[in-house]
């Protein structure tokens, strides 16, 4: 396909929401809260926020300038940048890393449009903290179900692909992130009003420097990845959309404070109205089952005497979640869809049906995980959890890292420049900062998370 006839976002601030919503996602109102909880509170949170700050704007930046600079997918644009080298490999191994994300996140996603579901249906109401855990068992073991719901979210996420760029993605995103500050910030007031909320605030505001260690630092890293979608090459593939005016920096510090902004929010809805219901930060409470067992149960106890207020806070909640999701499956699914589409020369409508397809097979193992397949093991992990490991624990870092070092030895330092100040019409005083961290903070940074997280040396 020739660059002429690809599309670009119509907007700025299409591409800016577009690529937010890649980031803002079950990362930010499930897996942070999560960590956050398991880490300390506000210690950890200012722990990542540095680590947004140090390595992910100028990851994201790197992704960006590799992407608007070649206008193609993540793969085609090592080959390009780098004709014959092994580089490619990095785009190649970024495509992966979406097919598999995207292979097991629609599991959950389609998790979330089944709690909408019962939200809507007022299911929850009149039940108690011990039904939760039972409820959540008996629906993720059921094949049928789990199957389902995420070849539905599957779907969806390809009807919104193949529409296109402008028509689709952004489209979409131009929608739906507004919808979901909006309905965050509802949550977050009616959260932070609860009576006792002062404990939940107190635990996000008050930082515990006692509580930071080195495992601390690892997860925030990790999280920060996850997170940004940084690694795979999903930021570059939006880029790729970019129009030349775009500015690189300023989109980078705008998208990682969106997401930044969102994922404390969601702490400010989950913990003034999770210590309100009464519960602990055992590992139970603030584990993976946070939103499916500990969440309905926490919006029955907290808003228990106002039904109405429980039912509406309930299905926003929900619903919130799911077109977080979306967006973000969007984009693991463009990854792909983008790369089969130009490096297999067809059209993109076939393309995202391949996609679909191979996701959805794949996809259909990870949701058997928790019924039929649970007794099937690689390395000693159900299907499900061994790529939720491998994708983010090891593809994303060692992506990050890679991209890190090839925007910050191997390109043209003039072509660097003129990607971040558009020609040499912007100004880019940070420059200097941003590839001294590509050439030497980040990949030490990430390289250290790796040996310690596969466990080649323990450190910590
Ligand atoms: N950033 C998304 C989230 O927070 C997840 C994601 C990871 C999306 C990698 C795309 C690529 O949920």
């Amino acid at each position: 396909m020739n660059n002429d006839s690809r599309e670009n976002f119509g907007s700025k601030i299409g591409a800016v929401l577009a690529a937010a919503g890649s980031a803002v996602g079950l990362g930010n109102i499930w897996r942070f809260p999560i960590e956050t909880g398991q880490n300390g509170g506000a210690a950890f949170i200012i722990v990542y926020i540095g680590c947004v700050l140090l390595l992910g704007i100028p990851i994201m930046m790197s992704e960006f300038i590799i992407g608007r600079h070649t206008h193609t997918n993540t793969a085609g644009a090592y080959r390009k940048l780098a004709p014959g080298t092994s580089w490619k490999w990095v785009g190649r191994l970024g495509v992966l890393s979406g097919f598999v994300i995207l292979s097991y996140y629609s599991v959950v996603a389609g998790w979330t449009a089944e709690y909408t579901a019962l939200a809507i249906t007022n299911y929850f109401d009149g039940k108690g903290a011990n039904d939760f855990p039972a409820i959540f068992a008996k629906f993720v073991s059921n094949p049928w179900l789990s199957v389902s719901l995420m070849l539905a979210f599957m779907i969806v996420t390809h009807v919104i692909v193949i529409r296109g760029v402008k028509s689709g993605i952004e489209k979409f995103s131009k929608v739906m992130m507004p919808a979901l500050f909006v309905i965050l910030i509802i949550l977050a007031i009616c959260s932070v009003m609860l009576p006792g909320a002062s404990q939940g605030l107190e635990f996000l505001l008050k930082p515990d420097f006692s509580k930071i260690t080195g495992s601390t630092v690892l997860s925030a890293m990790g999280q920060a990845f996850f997170s940004l979608s940084l690694g795979l090459g999903c930021l570059c593939t939006y880029a790729s959309y970019f129009g030349n005016d775009t500015n690189i920096g300023k989109t980078a510090l705008n998208v990682s404070i969106i997401d930044t902004f969102v994922a404390v929010m969601s702490g400010f809805i989950i913990f003034p109205a999770v210590f309100n219901a009464g519960y602990t930060l055992s590992s139970e409470d603030i584990g993976p089952s946070l939103l499916f067992i500990t969440m309905p149960n926490v919006f029955q106890q907290a808003f228990g005497s106002m039904p109405v207020l429980s039912y509406v806070v309930s299905v926003l909640f929900y619903f919130l979640l799911v077109v977080a999701a979306l967006t973000s499956t969007i984009s693991m699914h463009e990854v792909v869809t983008a790369y089969v589409s130009e490096e297999f020369t067809m059209t993109r409508r076939k393309a995202a049906t391949i996609v679909t397809i191979a996701c959805s097979t794949v996809g259909v193992f990870c949701a058997l995980s928790f019924g039929p397949l649970d007794g099937f093991k690689l390395f000693g992990m159900t299907l499900f959890d061994l790529f939720d490991y491998v994708s983010s624990n090891i593809f994303l870092p060692v992506g990050g890292m890679f991209i890190a070092l090839f925007v910050g030895w191997y390109l043209d330092k003039k072509m660097v420049r003129d990607e971040v100040t558009n020609n040499g019409t912007l100004r880019a005083p940070y420059l200097r900062l941003i590839v001294f961290i590509l050439r030497y903070v980040a990949p030490i940074a990430i390289g250290f998370i790796l040996i310690n997280q596969l466990g080649l040396v323990k450190l910590f």
